[in-house]
C-alpha cells in the first residue's frame, strides 16, 4: 500500500514533468482509472480513447491498455510520443489475424468493403476501407449495407455475427475471437440468472451468440456502463471483463454488480474475465514508462502504413463525430 502511494505520488509528478497524459481502458487496474481521473487523463472505450488521444494537448501520452490503443493513438498523432507501460500487451483478436493471411482473404473478394475492427494491427488497418469499434459498428454496418455493399468483416467472429443479425448485411466474416469475452458461458448464465431472476443481464458483443441472446442490453463497454446507470435494475450480471466494475459501481454506488460465469473456472479458466494482457498494465509499469528510457514504451508506426491506416480510422472518426 505504501509503495503504490509512493508510485502514485511519482506518476503525477512525472506526468506533469513530461507534460504527459495517461489514457487508460475501463479494463486496467482501478488505480490506474483512478489515476488517470485525478490528473485529467481519462478512461473510456476504445473509441473514445482514440479521439481523446487525438485531441489531447500534451506532447507525450501514456495508453495503458493493449498494443493496438498505443498504436492508434500514433496513427492519430504522429507528432506526440506514445509510451505505453509494456509493448508485450497485444490481444487475441490482433494474433488471430495476421496481415499476410487477411491479406489473401481480402484479395479473393476484391468486391467487398473491408472493415476491421481496432482490436487489430496497424497493418491490418492499412488493409481495410474503415476501422470500427464496438460501440460504432452497428452504425457504420448499417450505413454500407444500405449502400448495398457487402463487406469483409474482421476479426470478431461473435462481434460480426451479432452485427450481420442486426442488420442483414452481407458479411463474410474472419473466425477470430476475444479469449475473455469468448469463454462467458450460455448455460452457466441460466443458472446464475435463475439465482437472481430480478438482475439485468450486460452483454458485450464479443461474447457468444448464446450469451448475447440473453442479454438485457448488448454494447460496448461505455454503453454497457451507461446502461448500468439508466436500467432501473438493483442487480446486474456483466458478462465482459471485470476491470468496467470500477466504473459501474463508481456511477452507482448503490447498485450490485455481479461477475457473469465463463465456462472454465479457477486453474482450469482462460482469462477468469479479466484480461491478461491489459493485466499487464500495473502502476509499476506506468511508473517504468516515464522514468526509464523509451526502449520497450515506445510505439513507432512506419511513415508509408500510418498514412494508409490513418484513412480508414479517420472514416470512423468523421462517421462518429
Ligand atoms: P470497447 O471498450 O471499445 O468496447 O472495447 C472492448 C475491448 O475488448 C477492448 O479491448
Ligand atoms: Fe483483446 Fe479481449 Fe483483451 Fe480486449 S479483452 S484486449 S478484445 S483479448
Amino acid at each position: 500500500e505504501e509503495r503504490k502511494q509512493s508510485l502514485t505520488a511519482e506518476i503525477k509528478r512525472l506526468l506533469k514533468a513530461r507534460n504527459a497524459v495517461l489514457v487508460a481502458h475501463y479494463y486496467t487496474d482501478h488505480e490506474i482509472q483512478a489515476l488517470a481521473e485525478e490528473t485529467g487523463g481519462c478512461v473510456a472505450d476504445s473509441l473514445e480513447m482514440a479521439r481523446f488521444g487525438r485531441d489531447a494537448q500534451e506532447q507525450t501520452l501514456i495508453v495503458a491498455g493493449v498494443r493496438f490503443m498505443g498504436e492508434t493513438a500514433k496513427i492519430l498523432s504522429p507528432e506526440k510520443q506514445v509510451l505505453m507501460p509494456t509493448l508485450e500487451a497485444t490481444c487475441s483478436l490482433d494474433l488471430g489475424c495476421p496481415v499476410k493471411e487477411f491479406s489473401e482473404f481480402c484479395d479473393q473478394h476484391p468486391d467487398h468493403t473491408v472493415v476491421v475492427y481496432a482490436n487489430t494491427s496497424a497493418a491490418v488497418k492499412a488493409r481495410a476501407d474503415w476501422v470500427v469499434t464496438s460501440s460504432i459498428a452497428l452504425e457504420i454496418v448499417e450505413h454500407l449495407d444500405s449502400l448495398g455493399k457487402p463487406i469483409i468483416w474482421g476479426p470478431d467472429r461473435h462481434l460480426g455475427a451479432y452485427i450481420a443479425k442486426q442488420t442483414g448485411a452481407d458479411m463474410l466474416m474472419w473466425q477470430g475471437e476475444c479469449i475473455v469475452h469468448d469463454e462467458f458461458s450460455a448455460q452457466k448464465l441460466q443458472d446464475m440468472k435463475a439465482l437472481y431472476p430480478d438482475a439485468a443481464i450486460l452483454v458485450h458483443p464479443e461474447s457468444p451468440a448464446s450469451v448475447v441472446e440473453m442479454a438485457d442490453a448488448v454494447g460496448s463497454t461505455s454503453q454497457l456502463i451507461k446502461a448500468s446507470q439508466t436500467l432501473p435494475h438493483e442487480k446486474f450480471i456483466v458478462a465482459t471483463d471485470k476491470g468496467i466494475f470500477y466504473k459501474m459501481q463508481q456511477l452507482a454506488p448503490h447498485k450490485t454488480f455481479i461477475e457473469a460465469p465463463t465456462a472454465g473456472n479457477g486453474a482450469t479458466c482462460r482469462s477468469c474475465a479479466h484480461c491478461p494482457w491489459m493485466a499487464m498494465n500495473g502502476l509499476e509499469a506506468i511508473y517504468n514508462a516515464l522514468s526509464e528510457g523509451s526502449e520497450g514504451h515506445e510505439i513507432f508506426v512506419e511513415e508509408g502504413l500510418r498514412q494508409k491506416a490513418l484513412v480508414p480510422l479517420n472514416r470512423m472518426l468523421d462517421f462518429s463525430a
